[in-house]
């Protein structure tokens, strides 16, 4: 336990530590069947704090299979009212149990307290709110048809909503809460029941919201979490014939895995994967908003944010002062353990992803790019690495072409040229998952929305979330949309009912 910032002994935290956790499967707590067990660290100390339960192969199934007996079974007897009481009542625990999961997140993941709070206390309640309104609310048509010969009035059409089955929901550790949340909310809505794999970096949270969802009402076999590996765990689950969808965060290259496991029973894949999101600014625009903007678009969760902000281009006029502000945010964010309040800056999630970022820092320096500020880890215990800028970058440069996953911040610099050559370098990378332009010109600004090749596009704000706006990736950052009406339809089959008299 981190000695710094302990947990206050008897706190709701410290108590679910030191649980023995199992796996949670058909509504109780059984333990995993080969008995292999793997240890959690907290990455702002790199200490020990819990073991959890290495799920494989045989424990997926008992999942699918409870999850299947929900689905076909008590679940299917639910009204749409009476899920969107479950939603709502899942909403109302987060919020209740609000200091226990905020602390479960922090020595999970690495996040700071305050990024933890308004998670626990707007982002994950506002989402799971959001979408306890909408299964009264999933509607299908009635069509004009005319088969065989068929007049108006001597038939009729219409369509149906089902929910898909049984989803497989595998998560990562960037920030396990919302992950799991952008899965569950939808499943629930729609009707579908989950067997969900947490990421093995972080698997606490997603243990503690398993009972929520149960003692908020949904039915044993509704939500099922196992815990485990994404070589046994997830690949199991990715490949089971008893699987309707898999719904996957993550890397691009686990993205192509779980594409060629879904081809045994063709079941539907929605991915949402890596990015390398470029922040354009123009010469008009409002410096105040740009610098800390584009510090923030970079450096939240340590850069570890598949929205990052991590391509900055900006206008030679202002390249220095946008540079040099950036950089002296970098140089001062208080780095720290999350149950610091004092902290701004987090860990890493690990010893091995540090190694990673180091790697691509490494690489900027020997291909030329000019080290601005940060570039190594501060000595001190837990995974940190220092906030980092480099300025003068090219376009083939290895940390501008790669998802790096950690704070490292590229800065190019354009003149007056066209704008078509500006999208062009903003396009240029395998990823279109998010983007921000920052100008005060509207018209300029409505014409570089519409030039970026990504799944989101804000204008003077960076990676704007909320649980109504559809979210995901063009291009090699994903497949099919979260939030909002359209994050219903990966969990939604259309059903065409035909009826003749
Ligand atoms: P990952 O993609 O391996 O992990 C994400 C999830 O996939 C975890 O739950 C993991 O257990 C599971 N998984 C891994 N292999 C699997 C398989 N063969 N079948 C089914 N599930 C599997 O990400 P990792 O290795 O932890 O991070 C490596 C890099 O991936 C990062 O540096 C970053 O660039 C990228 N990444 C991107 C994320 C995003 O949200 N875009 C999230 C996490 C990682
Ligand atoms: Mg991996």
């Amino acid at each position: 336990m981190n000695a710094a910032f302990p947990l206050t002994p008897g706190s709701a935290a410290q108590a679910f530590l030191a649980r023995a956790h199992g796996l949670f499967i058909g509504g109780r707590w059984v333990a995993p069947l080969a008995g292999k067990r793997f240890d959690v660290f907290d990455p702002g100390t790199g200490q020990k704090i819990a073991t959890a339960a290495a799920g494989e192969s045989a424990d997926i199934d008992a999942a699918v299979a409870a999850a299947r007996a929900a689905f076909t079974g008590p679940w299917a007897k639910f009204t749409a009212a009476e899920r969107g009481k479950v939603l709502w009542k899942i909403a109302d625990l987060v919020e209740q149990h609000a200091q226990e999961l905020t602390e479960l997140e922090i020595l999970d993941n690495g996040q700071p307290l305050a990024v933890a709070q308004y998670v626990v206390r707007h982002v994950v309640p506002d989402f799971f709110r959001y979408y306890a309104g909408w299964p009264t609310k999933i509607e299908g048509a009635t069509i004009p048809t005319a088969p065989q010969g068929r007049r108006p009035g001597e038939v009729l059409s219409f369509t149906l909503r089902e929910p898909i089955g049984v989803v497989g929901a595998i998560t990562p550790w960037n920030a396990p809460l919302p992950m799991l949340m952008v899965k569950l909310a939808p499943a629930l809505a729609t009707g579908c029941t989950l067997v969900l794999k947490p990421a093995e970096l972080t698997p606490l949270t997603a243990l503690r919201m398993a009972e929520l969802c149960a003692e908020a009402g949904a039915p044993e076999g509704v939500v099922n979490v196992v815990t485990g590996f994404g070589e046994t765990a997830g690949a199991a689950l990715s490949a089971h014939p008893g699987v309707d969808k898999i719904a996957f965060t993550g890397s691009t290259e686990v993205g192509r895995l779980i594409v060629k496991a879904a081809v045994g029973n063709l079941k539907k894949v929605s991915l949402e994967l890596g990015g390398k999101s470029p922040v354009i600014v123009f010469a008009d625009a409002v410096l105040e908003q740009v610098i800390p903007g584009a510090a923030r678009a970079c450096f939240f969760l340590q850069g570890q944010n598949c929205m990052a902000g991590t391509r900055l281009y900006v206008h030679e006029k202002i390249h220095d002062q946008v540079v040099n502000g950036v950089a002296a945010i970098a140089r001062t964010m208080q780095l720290g353990h999350g149950l610091d309040p004092a902290s701004q800056f987090g860990p890493l999630i690990s010893a091995e992803q540090r190694e990673r970022v180091r790697g691509y820092v490494e690489a900027g320096k020997r291909e030329g790019g000019e080290l601005v500020c940060g570039g190594g880890a501060p000595s001190r215990a837990g995974y940190f690495f220092e906030p980092t800028v480099f300025a003068r970058m090219r376009a083939d440069m290895t940390p501008v072409k790669s998802e790096i996953f950690g704070p490292v911040l590229c800065v190019q610099s354009f003149g007056d040229a066209d704008l078509d050559r500006v999208a062009a370098e903003a396009n240029s990378t395998i990823y279109g998952l998010s983007g921000s332009v920052w100008t005060r010109d509207i018209g300029l600004a409505m014409q570089m929305v519409r030039k970026i090749d990504s799944g989101q596009v804000s204008v003077n704000i960076h990676a704007a979330l909320d649980p109504a706006m559809p979210f995901g990736g063009n291009k090699q950052s994903g497949w099919g949309r979260e939030f909002g009406k359209e994050g219903l339809e990966p969990y939604l089959k259309t059903k065409g009912v035909s009826v003749a008299w």
